[in-house]
Parts: structure tokens; C-alpha cells; sequence
């Protein structure tokens, strides 16, 4: 397929992808952070407790829970398109699969909600641990990925 695009749009428009996912990394760690308070208010008692709920920490946790669904996914897709508009074909390397890992991942744990709002223990407890793959896999991603945009930069 031949598409008209200007090659200055193609090569600056690999660095989309790499930006968005680095505040993606950042809102999944204050994603963690809120998600541990939700946790603790189970565990604490009277004013402490109070105060934690006025915080509404399910609420905001929800919210940014939802944007990085959405926009993980579509980082994911942007990545490929790039890929694939500036080279022809898509590299099927670590960073590939490891993308398509996360994007399931987070899926499915989001997929848990409405058990974890019916107060479900143990899909509170797989979506927590799904969700400490899901950082570890994205810190790797990061790495593996400075290295491509090094790539990128080593090319232009
Ligand atoms: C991506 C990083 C995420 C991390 C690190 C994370 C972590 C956590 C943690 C630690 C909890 C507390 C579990 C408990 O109550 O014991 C929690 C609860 C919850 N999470 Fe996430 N989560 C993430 C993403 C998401 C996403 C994508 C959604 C949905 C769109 C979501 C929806 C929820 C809901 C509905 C709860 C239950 C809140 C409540 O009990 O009121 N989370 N999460
Ligand atoms: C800070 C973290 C990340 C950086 C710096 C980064 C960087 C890159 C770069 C430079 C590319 C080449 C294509 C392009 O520039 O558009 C790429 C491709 C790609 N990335 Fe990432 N990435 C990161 C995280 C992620 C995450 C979390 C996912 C999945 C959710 C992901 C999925 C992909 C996919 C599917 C491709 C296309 C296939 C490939 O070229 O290997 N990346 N990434």
C-alpha cells in the first residue's frame, strides 16, 4: 500500500509513540499509588478512615484506570502503524510482543471492575497482581524502547 504522506510526518511521527508511553508509565505508577490508599482503607479505622474516603481514591483510581486503558491500547496501535508506514513491515522482536502482552493484560484486568465494585476479594487480588506484571513488563518496555529510538535517531 502506498500512502501519500510527507517523509518529514513519517520520521518525526516515531516520536508519538515513545512520549505518550513514558506519561503512560508515569500514570500507571500514581494509578499503583491510589490503588494502594483503596487498599489500605480496608485495613485502618475512624478519623484515618474518614479522611481516606473523602479523598475518594476509587473514584480518581477509576478514572485514570480508564485513560490508561483507552490510551495504552491505542499507543500500542499507533506504534504498529508508525512502524509499519516507515518501514514497510513490522519488527516481530521483544518489544512487539511484550506491547501486545501488556495491552492483554491491562484488558483483563480491567475486565475484573465490576466484580472489584460488587467487593469480589480475589478479583481485587488478581487485578492488583496483574497490574504489578503490567509495571514490570512497561519499566522493560521503556528500556527496550530507548534503545529503538536510539535506532531511529542513529538513521535521520
Ligand atoms: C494500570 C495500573 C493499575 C494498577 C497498578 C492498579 C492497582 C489497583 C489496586 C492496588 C487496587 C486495590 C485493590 C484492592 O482493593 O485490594 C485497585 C482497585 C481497582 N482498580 Fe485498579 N489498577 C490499575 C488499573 C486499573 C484499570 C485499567 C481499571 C479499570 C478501568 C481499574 C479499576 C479498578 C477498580 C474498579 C478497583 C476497585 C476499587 C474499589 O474497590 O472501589 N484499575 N487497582
Ligand atoms: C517508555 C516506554 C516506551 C518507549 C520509549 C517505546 C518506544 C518505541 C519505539 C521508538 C518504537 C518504534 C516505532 C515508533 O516510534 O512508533 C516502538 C514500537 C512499538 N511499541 Fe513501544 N515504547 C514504549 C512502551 C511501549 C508499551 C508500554 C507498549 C505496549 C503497550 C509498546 C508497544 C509497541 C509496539 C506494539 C510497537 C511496534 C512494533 C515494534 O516496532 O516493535 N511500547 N516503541
Amino acid at each position: 500500500m502506498n500512502i501519500a504522506i510527507p517523509e518529514s510526518i513519517k520520521v518525526w511521527s516515531q516520536f508519538i509513540h515513545p512520549v505518550l508511553m513514558w506519561v503512560l508509565l508515569a500514570m500507571t505508577i500514581y494509578a499503583l499509588y491510589l490503588g494502594l490508599k483503596i487498599r489500605q482503607i480496608r485495613s485502618v479505622e475512624g478519623e484515618t478512615k474518614k479522611k481516606l474516603i473523602k479523598d475518594r481514591y476509587n473514584i480518581r483510581h477509576y478514572q485514570i484506570g480508564s485513560i490508561l486503558l483507552a490510551l495504552i491500547t491505542i499507543g500500542a496501535f499507533v506504534a504498529m502503524a508508525v512502524t509499519y508506514l516507515n518501514n514497510g513491515k513490522i519488527f516481530f522482536g521483544s518489544h512487539l510482543i511484550i506491547g501486545l502482552i501488556i495491552v492483554s493484560l491491562v484488558v483483563t484486568s480491567a475486565s475484573l471492575s465490576p466484580l472489584m465494585q460488587k467487593g469480589s476479594m480475589w478479583a481485587r487480588n488478581v487485578h492488583f497482581a496483574i497490574n504489578i506484571g503490567v509495571l514490570g513488563l512497561f519499566s522493560w518496555q521503556a528500556i527496550t524502547g530507548v534503545r529503538i529510538i536510539q535506532n531511529i535517531v542513529s538513521k535521520m
